[in-house]
């Protein structure tokens, strides 16, 4: 008898497809997520769940699916949205999708900083509406990217993937670290310098965060954060949109001490903050990070290995959370 696993999402067809061969699927088959009560009800008697980070997998979803289960294979590197805790508690694992996202996610954090330094969305807008007046040597002046400085809060996969991209730009690179510096001061991978996060802040042309959402980053950067940065600075999230404080970040962009944003992600999606959207020196995009074919069949097959490792050959999956 193959395992019970729930897919709360159609996923691209490769990975249905593995899935379906390996598993007892039970696939959500709407074209839209699972309100809360339809996700508690399909959990019921599951061994295995690989869902979205849309999805709170608390007590009460772990309860729901009853003592049967045995993991929760997250479809994302990020999983702010598991309580590894009460998981690990049930004797439930917990794993994610690491590494396969990191240059893809890479690719939009640097897509982000050209566009809203070059403001790619704003002068594509203007040519569709008739708003290009012709070459004009004051007009749509953007910022240089190139020689700039970068910093970087958080140096994990993606932190180190921007800066082997911005290295390719001459930009000069800085991080802020999640833990303690590396001795020396200079990563050795990236040859980024370490600085504490307040000089960072003050030295960045552009700030780009990849720190995971804990409730130690919860608001990483509110209002005494953006205030220490550089005048006319760039941030760019693709991170958690929760390690900033949007509504203070709207102030600062309004305000004109910052340059610009560029956020793929936000504090309370799909909700995006008025005071955001109303801004033209901001680049949005909606949570597309890891938004390539190859990319989301990679993190398919991730989150599938980890279900047969633990499901089908009693092994501890490979990208086991749980201490
Ligand atoms: C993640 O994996 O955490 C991204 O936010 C979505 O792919």
């Amino acid at each position: 008898m193959k395992p019970k696993v729930l897919v709360t999402r159609g996923l691209p067809e490769p990975v249905m497809e593995f899935l379906r061969e390996n598993f007892q699927l039970s696939v959500n088959p709407r074209e839209r997520a699972f309100t809360r009560e339809e996700f508690l009800a399909a959990a019921r008697g599951m061994e295995g769940i690989l869902p979205l980070l849309t999805e709170r997998i608390d007590g009460e979803a772990l309860d729901a699916a009853g003592p049967g289960l045995k993991i929760v294979a997250n479809y994302a590197v990020g999983y702010n949205n598991i309580d590894l805790d009460a998981a690990t508690a049930r004797g439930v694992a917990v794993s994610n999708t690491p590494g396969v996202l990191t240059d893809t996610t890479a690719d939009l954090a640097m897509a982000l900083i050209l566009a809203v330094a070059r403001r790619v969305p704003e002068g594509d807008r203007l040519c569709r509406t008739g708003g290009f007046p012709g070459w004009s040597p004051q007009f749509m002046l953007g910022a240089d990217v190139h020689h700039k400085t970068l910093g970087l809060v958080g140096l994990g996969r993606v932190g180190r993937a921007v800066a082997r991209r911005a290295a390719g730009f001459d930009m000069e690179l800085i991080y802020a670290p999640h833990g303690a510096c590396p001795a020396g001061g200079v990563d050795p991978e990236s040859g980024a310098r370490c600085l504490p996060l307040a000089e960072v802040l003050a030295r960045a042309d552009f700030l780009s965060l990849h720190v995971p959402l804990t409730p130690e980053t919860r608001h990483l950067l509110g209002a005494a954060e953006l205030a220490l940065m550089k005048p006319g600075a760039f941030l760019i999230n693709t991170a958690r949109g929760e390690v900033v404080d949007e509504a203070a970040l709207a102030r600062a962009l309004a305000s004109g001490r910052l340059g610009g944003a560029g956020l793929d992600v936000y504090e309370n999606e799909p909700r995006v903050h008025p005071g955001l959207v109303s801004l033209d020196n901001v680049v949005l995009l909606p949570h597309v990070g890891s938004a390539t074919v190859e990319t989301r069949v990679a993190m398919g097959k991730k989150a599938a290995d980890n279900l047969v490792a633990l499901l089908l050959r009693g092994q501890r999956p490979p990208d086991c959370l749980n201490p």
